[in-house]
């Protein structure tokens, strides 16, 4: 008896891995962890593409944890496979497609508006002219700023701007300018977001971050903690969701002043150790359930499509 083979790319495999691979064993999958760097381009295959453990049969699905960094080149060659897995109808959670869509913060901000959701005012740009005219009106209007390196790590590199010499003493990452209103929160003193994790259009778990300081993400001292959320957070992180078009995300909400929710950001390879670790939920269970439904529909077409020959 075999069983299909998915596999699940990351560059180091840990606890995330080993969740899924047990998740999906007891579904019957059988899931090998890969390197992305590790696979190739390789035109004597018949799909083009080589992927260690898979030289007979390309995986039935795919399931992307981590990429590593790397030069554009290799970033490059890297994305060409999860885009050729997904031309080749092989599932991948997500696609190349929706990645590109979260990984850098101004992507996100300009999906999120083009679909009408409410995500903070947001500029970006390379002219540091431009960026300074942008903060001098803004802090006129009287608004703070906050200026974010375009690739998000953690709460690593974010700064408020109160002032222009706050602005002026600020290094931007790669001279990009991320520039973004600061969401006063609901309550004083009291800094709370929310991260709703959606698979397949349904909120499968979520937790709040609170915290003393402002940037509430745990690598910063903030806490998870279990929480209920509103119909109106479930709807609004479920669109933004599919606004970058993604199988699951983790979308992270804040509450601004006058009691709404809006969107901070929204992550297409999402960890979820610190949700597990709040809510208890069977994350990677959920998960695999997503991506065995997904295989069983493709073979499901594929054997229509058979007979249809
Ligand atoms: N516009 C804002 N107003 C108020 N607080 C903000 C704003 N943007 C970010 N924050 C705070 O900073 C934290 C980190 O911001 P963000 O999620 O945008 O970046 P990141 O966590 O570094 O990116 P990534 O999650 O991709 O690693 C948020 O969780 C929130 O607490
Ligand atoms: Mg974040």
């Amino acid at each position: 008896m075999t069983y299909p083979r998915i596999v699940i790319f990351n560059d180091t495999h840990g606890w995330h891995s080993e969740q899924l691979v047990s998740a999906l064993a007891k579904l019957s999958i059988e899931a090998l962890c890969v390197d992305l760097a590790d696979c190739a381009i390789d035109l004597d295959q018949p799909s083009g593409l080589s992927i260690p453990g898979f030289e007979d049969q390309l995986p039935v699905a795919a399931i992307v944890r981590g990429i590593a960094p790397g030069s554009l080149e290799q970033i490059t060659l890297r994305m060409d496979v999860l885009h050729t897995l997904t031309e080749l109808n092989v599932p991948v959670f997500n696609p190349a497609s929706a990645i590109e869509h979260t990984v850098d913060k101004a992507r996100t901000s300009l999906r999120l508006h083009l679909a009408e959701l409410s995500t903070p005012r947001t500029w970006a740009c390379e002219n540091k002219t431009k960026a300074t005219k942008i903060v001098k009106q803004q802090l006129s209007l009287g608004r703070t700023l906050v200026i974010k390196p375009l690739f998000g790590c953690q709460g690593k590199g974010i700064e408020k701007i109160s002032s222009l010499a706050d602005f002026k003493a600020i290094d931007a990452v790669g001279d990009a300018f991320y520039l973004q209103h600061y969401i006063e929160p609901f309550k004083q003193g009291e800094w709370q977001d929310w991260r709703i994790l959606v698979i397949d259009g349904q909120v499968c778990a979520a937790m709040s971050r609170q915290s003393q300081h402002w940037i509430t993400n745990f690598a910063q001292g903030g806490s998870c903690l279990p929480t209920t959320v509103t119909p109106e957070m479930e709807q609004l992180a479920i669109d933004a969701t599919q606004a970058v078009q993604a199988d699951y995300a983790g979308v992270d909400l804040i509450r601004t002043c006058d009691g709404s929710y809006t969107v901070l950001e929204v992550n297409s390879v999402p960890a979820w150790k610190g949700l597990y670790q709040a809510t208890n939920i069977d994350v990677a269970g959920h998960l695999a359930q997503a991506l065995a439904s997904r295989i069983n529909t493709v073979s499901t077409n594929q054997s229509k499509s058979d007979h249809a020959v």
